[in-house]
């Protein structure tokens, strides 16, 4: 069912943690699994120089979020706002389609600490474009 990179990063996890001082945090929550994602960036110069994450959640929301802190990692904020869940998703060689919403946590954690970055500096939090974003919340969550 799952990719040997999904496994790789469900079973070692890249950068679990927190960040003392983060720059930007965001925590979102899928209502129907209950699962919860917690991303903590690290911004210098409108770069992110470092990123972990907290997941309680299913085993595909934890690869997709060590995936996603892999991708934002030494990216613009332009280019991390960019990584989208299908980008996280396809980095890990896919999902099962069940599964897709579990990738929309980091995408949208990411957005949120982006942004959680940009109200703290007194700039516009920036527009989520995605439609797909909020997908999960009509979906049943499979463990
Ligand atoms: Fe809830 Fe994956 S995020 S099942």
């Amino acid at each position: 069912m799952y990719s040997d990179k999904v496994m790789d990063h469900f079973k070692n996890p890249r950068n679990v943690g927190e960040i003392e001082n983060a720059d930007g945090i965001g925590e979102v929550g899928n209502p129907v699994c209950g699962d919860i994602m917690k991303i903590f960036l690290k911004i210098e110069n409108n770069i992110v120089t470092d990123a972990k994450f907290k997941t309680f959640g299913c085993g595909a929301a934890i690869a997709s979020s060590s995936m996603a802190t892999e991708l934002v990692r030494g990216k613009t904020l332009e280019e991390a706002w960019d990584v989208s869940n299908a980008a996280v998703a396809e980095a890990l060689e896919g999902l099962p389609p069940i599964k897709m919403h579990c990738s929309v946590l980091a995408e949208e954690g990411i957005h949120k600490a982006i942004n959680d970055y940009r109200v703290k500096k007194g700039l516009e939090p920036w527009v989520e474009k995605n439609p797909h974003s909020h997908e999960h919340e009509d979906m049943t969550c499979q463990h």
